[in-house]
């Protein structure tokens, strides 16, 4: 990223000739519609497709025409996003307002070469790192690390939030198929008290294993949970030694080792790798227990996969920049607020949950990364949810509520179960919806249709404008052969790329998150003011608040 730590200055995109060209052109294509353009140009879904390893991409369903990309990737390369890519590849400090490399992509590498991070090679470490982990992770499999009474261990119960939560969680339940190896995963991140009771409910103390992930070893709602499942190891085991349950995953080793964490089951989260981008390390470690270091090796490989891609093809081929500058096109062009993802796909149902701190804590920013301010806004709110579940929740919405909200699909070929005519009903269902989004229906084929079922002319009438509607809706879809581990593992670096391109676009930092630090500071003092400290200076209704809830029988 050549402006921040190269010392220069990093301009609001709209200031570029870019983004000038991009807003000429938008005014000339806005009111196109994709029905027209597809009537127009037979060869569209060739022309707007593309292919990376195992992934397909039809963005032939987005208001663009064949002068859009070139003027998007123009802007790509105004704003340096190849120069940004190979800055973050090698190792540069990117991450300017926390001095830190983001290095994400050396965790998946298959490259030998060194990779110096402050005089250290990575590279050496993040191998020896891995191994590590899959011996200790095959002794907790195969039975030879055991618990209590020397029971096999046969549930791990992951402790941490964010970015040491989202993704272990979403991966696993998108690699059910593969949790083959008798353990099964849970995951507790809440500061409710019932997040963790109502998951050990049903667990037995002997055969549970905890893992404490946070980078920090700070974040107090993990902190309070490690503390919660330790007493109730204790409390259980009539006096055993609990310690032998637990891991924990964190670049505060001395914390996790004061906890009472031996120092063989502590394991590294890299300084220089941001918490929600930190899946490929350690923190994946709830995912090696429940389907085994071979498959986890798999989905380092996709993310692996993806990397190659992103780091070689041309702009104009390149998926991730693809799909980040429809982003861009269609947020601060199309004025869309939000951003949705339909995994047609059960077993992606938390991928929406992931990509949002993905997405909005990478770059919901306001300031470039040299602290100037961005005029345009960065980062959709992004959503979604699983077909066809949606289509029968919130897609009326879609198709008519007349708001711009531009989608990604994603649909796998083939599922891991039968039957397959099951599955091409799924299949149908999320094409479906694409074309519609696309198509809209117009008054005359409403007409045409009522017509020919016989309902009468007042009630024709009187119908139309209800059924009716204009489509025009954009999405992408992501055609993959079947949810893998390699494959997840290419969708994964592929959202991630995505919205470093944004970034790069932007100007934005996408790895640091200071946000989310005031929240964190006031709920501090106010803990501390509801176990009765004296309340500091707050507003009115916070004060008004805190009274209420202090003066409550049951809080006594
Ligand atoms: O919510 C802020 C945040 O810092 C996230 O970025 C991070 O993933 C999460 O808290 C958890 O942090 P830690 O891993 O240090 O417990």
């Amino acid at each position: 990223m050549p402006p921040d730590t190269h010392g220069h200055a990093v301009n609001s995109p709209e200031t570029t000739a870019a983004w000038r060209a991009l807003e000429a052109h938008h005014r000339q294509v806005a009111g196109l519609h994709l029905r027209q353009l597809f009537a127009d140009d037979p060869g569209r879904f060739k022309r707007f497709s593309v292919e990376a390893g195992d992934l397909f991409l039809d963005y032939s369903k987005n208001r663009i025409t064949a002068e859009t990309m070139p003027l998007l990737a123009a802007l790509a390369r105004e704003r340096g996003v190849a120069e940004a890519a190979a800055a973050m590849f090698r190792g540069d400090k990117v991450n300017a307002s926390e001095g830190r490399a983001a290095l994400h992509t050396a965790l998946r590498s298959r490259d030998k070469a060194p990779l110096m991070v402050d005089g250290v090679d990575i590279r050496a470490a993040v191998a020896r790192e891995l191994k590590r982990l899959n011996a200790w992770a095959g002794e907790i499999i195969h039975g030879g690390r055991r618990g209590l009474r020397n029971t096999r261990f046969r549930d791990v119960v992951n402790l941490g939030i964010g970015g040491s939560h989202l993704g272990p969680l979403m991966a696993a339940e998108a690699l059910r198929p593969y949790q083959r190896t008798g353990i099964r995963a849970h995951f507790v991140a809440n500061a409710d008290p019932a997040d963790l009771a109502q998951t050990l409910e049903p667990l037995d103390p002997a055969s549970t294993l905890f893992i404490v992930t946070s980078k920090t070893f700070t974040t107090q709602e993990t902190l309070a949970n490690a503390e919660r499942a330790r007493q109730w190891l204790k409390q259980k085991s009539s006096g055993g030694n609990p310690a032998r349950h637990f891991a924990a995953v964190t670049a505060n080793a001395s914390a996790a080792l004061d906890f009472g964490i031996p120092a063989e089951s502590v394991f590294e989260m890299w300084d220089w790798v941001g918490g929600r981008y930190s899946l490929w390390s350690a923190v994946g470690l709830p995912l090696v227990l429940a389907i085994g270091p071979e498959h986890f090796a798999e989905l380092l490989e996709g993310g692996h996969v993806m990397d190659q891609h992103f780091s070689s093809a041309a702009l104009e081929g390149n998926m991730p920049v693809i799909l980040a500058l429809l982003g861009v096109w269609y947020h601060n062009f199309f004025g869309a607020q939000t951003h949705a993802v339909l995994a047609y796909e059960e077993n992606l149902k938390h991928l929406p949950a992931y990509l949002q701190q993905l997405d909005m804590e990478s770059n919901g920013k306001r300031v470039t990364r040299d602290g100037g301010p961005i005029a345009v806004s960065t980062g959709p709110v992004l959503w979604g949810g699983t077909g066809t579940s949606c289509q029968h929740a919130f897609m009326q919405l879609l198709h008519q509520g007349g708001r711009l909200i531009p989608l990604d699909f994603l649909l796998g070929k083939k599922g891991h179960h039968a039957p397959a005519a099951q599955q091409q009903m799924l299949i149908a269902h999320c094409l479906a919806q694409a074309e519609a989004l696309m198509r809209g229906r117009t008054a005359e084929e409403t007409e045409a249709e009522m017509r020919a079922a016989g309902v009468p002319a007042a009630r024709r009438r009187a119908l139309a404008p209800h059924r009716a509607f204009p489509g025009n809706n954009p999405s992408n879809l992501l055609l993959y052969p079947r949810l893998t581990p390699r494959v997840l593992g290419q969708i994964i670096a592929l959202y991630e790329h995505k919205i470093f391109v944004q970034a790069a676009v932007w100007g934005n930092n996408p790895f640091d998150q200071w946000g989310v630090e005031l929240g964190k500071q006031l709920a501090g003092a106010l803990l501390d003011e509801l176990r009765g400290a004296t309340p500091s200076a707050h507003d009115a209704s916070t004060l008004g608040l805190l009274a209420r809830l202090r003066s409550k029988p049951e809080n006594k």
